[in-house]
């Protein structure tokens, strides 16, 4: 593993919905866990939890998918269009095709993407459509290529709401030489990431 550690905070802001927040005393989940493995639907095959619930200090839809055997992102294409914050980690994805969340644009409140720990390899230039208002994508612990013969394209161009990225060893073992520039052609698309 190398030891390449960095987020990028592209902007700090923080916004605080009151009305949201978790310590509402009139909030009640009525949602049992069972039910939150139903409520993803079938191409989940009753390996995650989709429920509204307490993430980050506010009440949330989250699609929990922990350690659940997956080794392709098809039930991403599936997910509930409520969908605030996907947790899709410890998986087993090696490549993200084309189109991870499917090519309607029928996520309109995704915010959050944790896509950890899944040995991801390669992301393909057009993975990540439909991203608009997503403001954090982790990409911690994979083993992303940075093999300077590969084209990279600039699969983070969708994120136009990006405000962190996340990638703490997310790279394969060794440095390129030109790593800036390898850095750059993976992320950069209207932001000025090459300072690193
Ligand atoms: C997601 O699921 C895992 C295991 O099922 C659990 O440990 C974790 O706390 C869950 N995360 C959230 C935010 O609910
Ligand atoms: C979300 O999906 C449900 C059924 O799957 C649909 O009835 C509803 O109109 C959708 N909402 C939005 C905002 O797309």
């Amino acid at each position: 593993m190398n030891k390449f550690h960095a987020v990028f905070l592209l902007i700090c802001t923080t916004t605080a919905d009151l009305s949201n927040d978790c310590n509402d005393p009139n909030w009640h989940s009525l949602e049992t866990l069972e039910n939150a493995r139903v409520e993803c639907g079938p191409s989940f095959e009753n390996r995650c939890y989709c429920l509204r619930t307490c993430y980050e200090n506010r009440h949330q839809y989250v699609v929990n998918c922990t350690n659940s055997g997956f080794s392709d992102v098809t039930p991403l294409s599936h997910l509930p269009n409520e969908t605030q914050v996907l947790i899709f980690t410890g998986n087993y994805l090696e490549e993200l095709p084309w189109n991870v969340f499917g090519t309607l644009d029928s996520l309109p409140y995704l915010r959050m993407i944790d896509m950890s720990n899944n040995r991801i390899r390669e992301i393909r230039g057009k993975a990540y459509h439909h991203v608009q208002r997503v403001e954090r994508l982790i990409l911690d612990f994979n083993e992303l290529s940075l093999d300077p013969a590969r084209s990279h394209p600039r699969v983070f161009s969708n994120f136009v709401s990006l405000l962190e990225l996340h990638l703490t060893d997310a790279f394969e073992d060794g440095l390129p030489r030109d790593l800036a520039a390898t850095l750059h052609d993976i992320f950069v698309n209207r932001y000025q990431i090459d300072k690193f």
